[in-house]
């Protein structure tokens, strides 16, 4: 596809496996405006343009996660070509990530020495350190940001830290900061919420209401 003028091979994985404890049930087959959970990473995806895209986890024609995300994610670096130059990594509990924000991934990571991009939003609350019930510290906020998905990186690089790093981590970037590579950080979508609690579902579902009367 052509991203910041040149023509690249963009390939998208969306992880849609795990078990879902905390929202009490299969996350990815609840609907959102009609539509399963799952499907409208999916869909973003293709609506961008990728060249193609791998859905890992139990749901139609996806294929199987792994125990821990970085597990899952693993199996769609499996499942897509050698070939694909850049790569996007996408939780599908993050259902309204926008199209424009792809976009800006996409330009991001094709820029030189950048090995990937990652969206991020500032904090609204303060931030502790505890200990028990104990606070040990006020983390200083000003330098920090929540980080989101979609997550784009040079295929090559997210590859070798897939092999490399056998940590447990929460994202991917973790890993390819680990072997050293530059992520750079864009600005996230403040509706661009993770759905992990039943409520969450729930301020989805006002978001997209909200945005519909755009
Ligand atoms: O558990 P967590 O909220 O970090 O999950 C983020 C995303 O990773 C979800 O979309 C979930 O389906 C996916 N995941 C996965 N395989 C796992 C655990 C989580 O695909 N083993």
């Amino acid at each position: 596809m052509e991203i910041a003028d040149r023509s690249l091979s963009a390939w998208g994985i969306v992880v849609a496996a795990g078990s879902g404890t905390r929202f009490g049930g299969d996350k990815h087959m609840a609907t959102l405006g009609g539509i399963s959970l799952w499907r409208w990473a999916d869909r973003l995806f293709t609506d961008v343009g990728l060249d193609g895209v791998v859905v890992v986890g139990d749901v139609p024609g996806g294929i199987q996660g792994g125990v821990r995300r970085q597990d899952s994610v693993a199996a769609g670096l499996a499942a897509i070509p050698d070939s694909a130059e850049i790569i996007l990594v996408h939780d599908a509990a993050r259902p309204l990530a926008s199209a424009g924000l792809v976009r800006r991934l996409l330009e991001a990571v094709a820029a030189d020495n950048v090995d990937g991009a990652v969206p991020a939003v500032p904090l609204r609350d303060t931030i502790k350190r505890v200990h028990g019930h104990r606070i040990e510290e006020t983390i200083d906020r000003s330098e920090l940001v929540a980080v989101q998905t979609p997550q784009a990186f040079r295929g090559k690089m997210l590859r070798t830290a897939h092999l490399q790093i056998t940590s447990d981590v929460t994202d991917d970037a973790a890993m390819v900061e680990a072997i050293g590579g530059s992520v750079t950080v864009i600005d996230g979508e403040p509706s661009n919420i993770k759905v992990t609690f039943a409520a969450d579902l729930a301020m989805a579902e006002s978001l997209l209401t909200e945005e519909s009367r755009r």
